[in-house]
């Protein structure tokens, strides 16, 4: 059990580092992937790829059925916060609907185990180290999708007998070391921003508010390495498969990093006269977010291997390079 795998999202950012390492523990990778916001580029060549939209819960139950699935890895799901905001809908559908769906094709299939990509959006605003019991009340619409589908994978597993994992992501970054691998989406994230940036002549690194009440007045986040990110996936896959266990774990390094610290990390990487420039604080940016990951290092003797700021840096700039 546990060898072939489903991975809903697997042309996506993180979906991609997840299959590169569990093709590397000689798993058997199946991908359902609509192309939405996913790239053939990033679709690994030795997982066998279905366009398939998880809404489609016939096809995906074929899928299953014909390939003895054992295990989901379900990712795919619509991620900007302005953009849900905006489209409150089209975001509930894909991301609360369509975890409906894809379950509804689990039933009484070969599927034991079933992983879901949760996010630090559902947590209470306010709160600084968030462990897995703080105060939840998202406040995005995208965060509240992420709880919504939480409650339904619960009750779901648990009356199917099936072994669930949910995965809270705090903020991921980075790239892999293969090089083959990385964040091509133009989204509102910090390190493709400055990526993007420190590859021009004249890079500007715009930074949103500088009077927060933290250390240096910047946003503090957990950012945490997409390679080990994708290294839990695994390790937790292995884990909840053996002791048919089910948990929901923080994923976080523990370590808040300032917003004017991961730009100093990019000016310090480059060679160029590099402008940091203040900007207004954006409408809903928490002053301050980390995970407490006691329970994730305690389920799977988690070690990370890539937790360090300059390292996460490296790998964005190498991987922006090549673009
Ligand atoms: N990137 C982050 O920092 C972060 C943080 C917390 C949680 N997450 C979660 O991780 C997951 C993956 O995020 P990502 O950064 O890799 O995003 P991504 O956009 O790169 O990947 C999402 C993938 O899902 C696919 N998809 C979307 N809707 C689909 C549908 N209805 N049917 C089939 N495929 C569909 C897209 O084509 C894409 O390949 C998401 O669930 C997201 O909410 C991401």
């Amino acid at each position: 059990m546990n060898k072939n795998i489903l991975i809903t999202g697997g042309a996506g950012y993180i979906g991609s580092h997840i299959i590169e390492v569990l093709i590397r523990n000689k798993k058997k990778i199946f991908i359902a992937d609509n192309l939405s916001t996913g790239h053939k580029r990033l679709i690994n060549k030795k997982a066998k790829f279905h366009k398939v939209d998880i809404l489609k819960s016939k096809k995906i139950r074929d899928i299953i059925i014909k390939n003895k699935i054992d295990s989901v890895i379900h990712l795919a799901a619509n991620l900007i916060i302005g953009e849900g905001e905006k489209y409150p809908k089209k975001y509930f559908k894909n991301n609360v609907l369509g975890t409906k769906n894809l379950l509804k094709a689990c039933i009484n299939t070969t599927i034991k185990n079933f992983v879901f990509s949760s996010s630090a959006a559902v947590y209470k605003d306010g709160q600084y180290k968030v462990h897995e019991n703080s105060a939840i009340k998202p406040k995005s619409v995208y965060g509240k999708t992420k709880i919504k589908a939480e409650k339904i994978i619960k009750q779901f597993c648990k009356r199917n007998k099936i072994n669930y994992c949910i995965l809270r992501y705090f903020n991921i970054a980075g790239s892999s070391p293969s090089g083959k691998i990385g964040l091509i989406n133009k989204s509102d994230h910090l390190f493709k921003n400055f990526s993007r940036e420190i590859i021009k002549k004249r890079p500007i690194l715009k930074i949103y508010g500088d009077n927060y009440n933290t250390k240096d007045g910047s946003c503090i986040r957990d950012f945490i390495h997409v390679s080990d990110i994708a290294e839990i996936h695994y390790k937790v896959l292995e884990k909840i498969n053996k002791s048919n266990v089910s948990k929901i774990l923080n994923c976080g390094y523990n370590k808040g990093v300032s917003v004017f610290e991961v730009a100093n990390s990019f000016k310090k990487q480059s060679r160029k006269k590099v402008e940091i420039m203040v900007s207004e604080k954006r409408k809903g940016d928490l002053a301050k977010i980390i995970a407490s990951n006691n329970k994730l290092q305690k389920f799977i003797k988690w070690k990370p291997k890539f937790n360090n700021l300059n390292t996460i840096v490296k790998s964005c700039i190498n991987w922006e390079k090549r673009q």
